[in-house]
């Protein structure tokens, strides 16, 4: 695996850079870390060069579409990014071999949080893949500091060899996260409203578990369950959710996935087949999430709306769902999946109020194995 490390200091005596180098020291035989010498002699950015690119940044493109990931680290100068890592990035975004790309950000001076914040909502912008379990602060006591003594500090290079474990295994379990990631019909986690609301949850680059709290707490508290509240019109899609504020579980689940998408956190469907009213039939779907954190793999979150005797919350890895399984009737359905189940989308597509839809609750029938 390649990993293309970026320093945002064109400093000799870098920290940033310093950390970089001790990264490609401690790299196992399988991790090949390529330091980028360039960036201080790329041209500036000037979109009227994309036709015929400089070799510089042709360079820059060509070891990033090489990597497997990008390793960043970058100062902070008066409570921004550098020039010099803004102007690599600028000579990115229009660069296809980018998107996606899994990339991790450092942050080697403790204090400077501005900086590190704005990097990764570029980042995000741009379509990376933020490896937020190998973004880390370093807990470094000075800037001048070598890498001969970061190397003697246990701590660092215990934090470092974990980043470099990090990337490895989010660049292997990426193709098998990627439908958890995308953007669809009913989960448009690109809509321009749900990608702003994504960004406020996501404000002072917290860490992927706080965001993730965030998104969930965001649509179980503030969006409104359409049958607790009796509240049209139906929806469906996540941005419809997100403009009426309403939604049955489904449709909020589909909301909560759109919100963790776009902040590059792998969400799906998680579905349950409860009775309606107590130990007998009929049955009906019951939609919530699961979250694919990197400390605990998927967990699920009900996101439908708590209301007297129904307690959900997110305080992984114990699971706190809104509706326990109680009787041997109910099941959970196996799996998480990527989009909606069709019993789903034509329950609230075909049915114009929210009594139609309560009348008319999805269900999968008993062979809930071959759904
Ligand atoms: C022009 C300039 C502006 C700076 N502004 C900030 C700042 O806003 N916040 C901060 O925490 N540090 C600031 N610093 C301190 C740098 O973050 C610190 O010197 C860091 O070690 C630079 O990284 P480097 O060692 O990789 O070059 C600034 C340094 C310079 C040279």
């Amino acid at each position: 695996m390649k990993i293309l490390a970026l320093s945002g200091s064109l400093r000799a005596t870098s920290i940033n850079s310093a950390v970089l180098r001790v990264v490609k020291q401690l790299a196992p035989a399988s991790i090949e870390v390529g330091l980028f010498s360039g960036l201080g002699e790329l041209p500036l950015y000037n979109p009227d060069l994309e036709h015929a690119p400089p070799a510089e940044a042709l360079q820059l493109r060509n070891e990033v579409a090489m990597a497997d990931a990008l390793l960043i680290a970058s100062p902070e100068y008066a409570h921004g990014v550098t020039g010099t890592i803004k102007n690599a990035l600028d000579w990115l975004v229009a660069f296809e071999g980018f998107a996606d790309k899994p990339v991790a950000v450092l942050n080697a001076t403790p204090r400077a949080h501005h900086a590190d914040a704005a990097l990764r909502e570029t980042l995000i912008t741009m379509s990376a893949t933020l490896v937020e379990a190998a973004s880390i602060t370093l807990p470094l006591p000075s800037a001048y500091i070598g890498e001969a003594e970061l190397l003697a500090m246990p701590e660092i290079v215990s934090l470092l060899t974990g980043v470099l474990v990090k990337i490895q295994r989010t660049v292997k379990r990426l193709p098998e996260m990627k439908p958890f990631l995308g953007s669809s019909v009913y989960i448009d986690s690109q809509y321009p409203a749900i990608a702003a609301q994504a960004a406020k949850l996501a404000e002072g680059g917290a860490a992927e578990e706080a965001i993730a709290k965030r998104c969930f707490e965001f649509v179980r508290d503030e969006i409104k369950h359409s049958w607790d509240y009796r509240m049209n019109p139906v929806t469906c899609k996540a941005s419809d959710v997100l403009i009426h504020g309403t939604g049955y579980c489904y449709a909020k689940s589909h909301l909560l996935a759109a919100l963790l998408r776009a902040n590059g956190i792998p969400a799906g469907l998680c579905y349950q087949r409860l009775t309606l009213d107590g130990d007998q039939p009929p049955f009906c779907l019951h939609g919530l999430n699961a979250v694919y954190l990197a400390q605990h793999g998927w967990y699920r979150v009900d996101a439908r709306g708590n209301k007297p005797g129904v307690e959900a919350d997110f305080c992984p890895p114990l699971e706190k769902l809104a509706f326990p399984i109680v009787n041997s009737l109910e099941q959970d359905l196996p799996g998480v999946y990527a989009e909606p189940l069709p019993a789903v989308i034509k329950a609230l597509t075909e049915h114009q109020t929210v009594e139609q839809v309560y009348d008319n609750l999805p269900d999968v029938g008993d062979q809930i194995n071959t759904v």
